[in-house]
């Protein structure tokens, strides 16, 4: 990956960006920068990631009028750029797994959580077919008074329940995994979400132990079938 400052030394209309922070990234990169003294989100796509960058622009031109999601100020074409506003709040995947915030604080933000995908996935259908996120993962998620959603390079036509089913898996394996209360977080969060959309999600079980194992395969952990319908059954849906 590369580093934020190659960007910025490099292409003449960065070169005044003062960087405030650099965000764990799979493969691009993306930093907190003031440019032109406005605080804005530099992300850097990966070279051969145009494609992905693409969809992320339409899809926050899209929804950012309606949804928490970041509005996208200009796509840099010529150096495979997007610039963003910045949300200032807490990462969620380090609230949740944080041992001093309380269990009825992380249900409630399971009940913000599903609401913030009913809301999602209500905006974007068709007539006939689903949008999902795609890429639901606690990292791509920010808490501030409500909760924001950033990452949506991987959004694409698909079953909600992909969606949900991504989002348990990364709820219980993310450090601590599979405690008691992950369990009881991720129940809270599919019954919140059903509860508040028309729809049902098929085959809910199947796949979230389908995630599971694509989570532990990405980490180089194993995890057999056997396993991971073991650990579905615990949450009892
Ligand atoms: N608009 C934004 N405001 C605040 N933080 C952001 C914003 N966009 C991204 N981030 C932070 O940067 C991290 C990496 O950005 P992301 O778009 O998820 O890149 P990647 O596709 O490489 O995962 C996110 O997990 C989040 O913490
Ligand atoms: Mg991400």
């Amino acid at each position: 990956m590369k580093n934020i400052d190659e960007l910025i030394k490099n292409v003449e209309k960065y070169k005044n960006a003062l960087i405030q922070q650099n965000f764990k990234s799979k493969k691009n990169t993306v930093a907190y920068v003031v440019l032109d003294g406005k605080p804005r989100i530099v992300k850097w796509f990966a070279p051969g990631f145009k494609r992905q960058m693409e969809t992320e622009y339409s899809t926050l031109r899209k929804g950012s009028s309606i949804l928490n999601m970041p509005i996208s100020y200009e796509k840099d074409s010529d150096n495979n750029v997007l610039l963003m506003n910045y949300i200032i709040g807490e990462n969620l995947c380090d609230v949740i797994n944080d041992g001093k915030t309380v269990f009825s604080e992380n249900q409630r933000i399971m009940v913000l959580l599903a609401d913030w995908f009913a809301r999602f996935h209500r905006y974007f259908k068709t007539e006939d077919q689903f949008y999902i996120r795609g890429d639901s993962v606690l990292r791509n998620f920010i808490l501030a008074d409500c909760i924001w959603g950033v990452d949506f390079e991987e959004s694409r036509a698909g079953k909600p329940v992909e969606d949900i089913a991504g989002m348990c898996s990364s709820i219980l394996s993310t450090d601590p995994m599979c405690t008691s209360e992950k369990f009881q977080l991720c129940k809270t969060f599919i019954t919140a979400y059903e509860d508040s959309v028309k729809w049902n999600l098929e085959n809910i079980n199947e796949e979230f132990a389908y995630a599971l194992l694509e989570t532990m395969c990405r980490r180089g952990d194993k995890l057999s079938k056997k396993e991971a319908d073991e650990i579905v059954k615990r949450i009892n849906l």
